[in-house]
């Protein structure tokens, strides 16, 4: 049976270098998997993710409509149609992202958030959130100047990234902060092209947007990261059999470990 993935965390946990590993991992067993991120991978996500990016003035249920109006879109167009068609999702954020960010963060309250969920996801649901914790008050010191995130310990070697980044922290290996980092110093990021507008294939392939130049919650006070770590661990702690914790701290290596023995007993069930 297809397995849908989510990964969720704040900004700068590691996200998308799990949600990049585990990818890789699938494809090098020959397992049909599609790749997506939230908000995006549909031209409608895509269009609101840049929306959502530059424009700074929405009010909190403004912004929750619509991720959720990009959450449906990619249900009916993307993640729907992958698992019937046995193909495995991996998906950077999802709906644990919304309880987090909006229902926590800005205060709208699980109350409000989760009706308009149950509308936008029609019931389809991960089989498995992995959440890459960082307590920013125990691991204060260890952030990046550049993307705010986890600074990163592992040899960058691995990752192909520029070394002139390499000793900073997660963004030398996160395509995304990458893209970043190079639009804002202007050195060219070779093979982390965007696929926006692309067709998804739902056997095999990934559909993904790079357009983020703003900063609609990286600037938001540590108060409002907080919060949205608390409606994490809330999330997690209410349904341990769904969310897998992990400390965000650790390699990359072990974290990917850690969570392909979890994905292998979901696809040998
Ligand atoms: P992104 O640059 O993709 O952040 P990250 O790399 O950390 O995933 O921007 C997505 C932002 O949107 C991120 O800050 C979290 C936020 N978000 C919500 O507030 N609610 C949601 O439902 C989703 C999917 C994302």
């Amino acid at each position: 049976m297809a397995v849908f993935v989510a990964f969720e965390g704040v900004e700068g946990s590691g996200k998308s270098t799990q949600v990049h590993l585990l990818y890789e991992r699938m494809l090098a067993r020959h397992l049909p998997v599609v790749k997506i991120r939230e908000p995006g991978s549909t031209p409608l996500g895509d269009h609101l993710r840049s929306w959502l990016k530059e424009e700074a003035s929405t009010t909190p249920r403004a912004e929750l409509f619509l991720f959720c109006a990009a959450r449906n879109q990619l249900v009916t167009e993307v993640i729907r149609p992958a698992l019937g068609n046995g193909s495995h999702v991996i998906s950077d954020r999802y709906s644990g992202s919304t309880i987090a960010y909006q229902a926590h963060g800005r205060g709208l309250g699980e109350e409000v958030v989760r009706p308009l969920l149950e509308l936008a996801t029609e019931g389809v649901e991960p089989d498995l959130y992995v959440l890459l914790d960082v307590d920013r008050d125990a691991a204060s010191g260890m952030f990046c100047a550049y993307c705010h995130g986890v600074k990163n310990s592992a040899p960058i070697d691995d990752y192909g990234a520029p070394s002139e980044y390499a000793p900073l922290c997660f963004c030398s290996m996160d395509e995304e902060v990458m893209e970043r980092v190079g639009r804002r110093t202007g050195s060219s990021q070779s093979g982390f092209g965007s696929l926006s507008g692309k067709e998804p294939d739902v056997r095999s392939g990934s559909v993904e947007s790079m357009d983020d130049e703003g900063q609609r919650f990286e600037e938001e006070p540590l108060e409002f990261h907080q919060r949205v770590r608390d409606g994490y661990i809330g999330l997690a702690k209410a349904d341990p059999e769904t969310w897998l914790v992990l400390d965000a701290t650790k390699s990359p290596e072990e974290l990917s470990d850690l969570i392909w023995e979890r994905v292998q007993a979901l696809l040998s069930r």
